[in-house]
């Protein structure tokens, strides 16, 4: 059986009672290649899906758009029916092109069609959270986010969702979003390379809402860095440990959703929780911030 790990202690969302292990998981990998169709080891997506939860991860991010449908489906074949307290994070906002490209897919029918879709694929009646997906792929873009975001107050006002949270936006869309509805967490691209979020993060800190940063390893080219390899060397540790043990020091309100396909990656990124990276460490590892 595997031991529950400390997760980096815990938050809980504005609001809810929903509180999440501070290290979570993200499931875009359990996909196959370019989060395209079916891995090609389900059964060792399955048991990544398992040793996480078993290991005491509350807090799964996900999408519909991921396969399509595939990564939902595999969670659903993993852990159904769902231990009590594991929080489903999914999002809505994008959909797949036939040539594997990201699209938005922002309009009412889009947007109340992915819901449907995230419930039926992981079997649920009442979504956790979900988050509104706008802006480029790494980055937001300006404009207004009231109407697709009045579509997915109104359905969970209808029941089918039971809190909202936002993904690629800037400052001024989630103070346009928290006249609209209650926010619980944000999530945007931010790792040791990419700090463009400092201030957000600080804010949202203030106001006791989680930032759940997506790419934190670097995403799909994990980073690379001869300063953190030395400081990994010096800890005994990996790089995408100290990356992450770096994201929890950062800020009490980040919550990390690591992807791996692989339970050995899994179980390195559920023990940076338990790597403390001193101050002059912290320093060095500024040398890497990109922005
Ligand atoms: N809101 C958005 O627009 C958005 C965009 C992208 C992602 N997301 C979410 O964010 C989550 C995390 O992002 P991500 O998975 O794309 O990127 P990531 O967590 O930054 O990095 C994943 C990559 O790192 C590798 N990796 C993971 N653990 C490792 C370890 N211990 N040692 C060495 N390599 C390791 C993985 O390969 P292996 O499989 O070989 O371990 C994979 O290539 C996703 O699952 C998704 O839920 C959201």
């Amino acid at each position: 059986m595997t031991k529950q790990m400390n997760l980096g202690g815990s938050f809980t969302l504005p609001g809810t009672k929903m509180t999440l292990n501070r290290v979570g998981y993200g499931a875009m990998q359990l996909a196959g290649p370019e989060v395209w169709g079916p891995p090609r080891n389900v059964d060792g997506a399955i048991a990544v899906l398992r040793e996480a939860v078993a290991a005491g991860v509350n807090h799964i991010d996900t999408s519909d758009f991921y396969g399509p449908h595939v990564t939902n489906q595999i969670i659903k074949q993993a852990l159904y029916p769902y231990p009590d307290g594991l929080v489903i994070v999914t999002k809505v906002g994008a959909r797949r092109g036939q040539d594997k490209s990201w699209l938005h897919a922002l309009s009412r029918q889009e947007l109340i069609d992915a819901v449907h879709d995230n419930l039926r694929n992981l079997g649920l009646d009442r979504l956790d959270v979900v988050n509104l997906r706008v802006g480029e792929m790494m980055e937001p873009s300006a404009g207004s986010i009231e109407a697709p975001l009045t579509v997915l107050a109104e359905l969970k006002r209808q029941g089918l969702i039971r809190h909202l949270g936002l993904s690629n936006v800037s400052p001024e869309q989630l103070a346009e979003a928290q006249t609209i509805t209650e926010i619980v967490c944000v999530q945007n691209l931010y790792n040791l390379a990419h700090r463009n979020d400092d201030g957000l993060i600080h804010d949202l800190a203030g106001q006791g809402i989680p930032y759940v940063p997506f790419f934190p390893l670097g995403g799909f080219s994990p980073l690379q860095s001869a300063a953190l390899d030395a400081v990994a060397a010096s800890l005994r540790s990996t790089p995408m440990q100290v990356a992450l043990a770096w994201l929890l020091q950062r800020s009490p309100n980040i919550l990390l959703i690591p992807g791996t396909s692989s339970v050995k990656h899994l179980r390195q990124n559920l023990d940076a929780a338990t790597l403390h990276l001193p101050s002059e460490i912290i320093a060095d590892l500024d040398s890497i911030g990109g922005d």
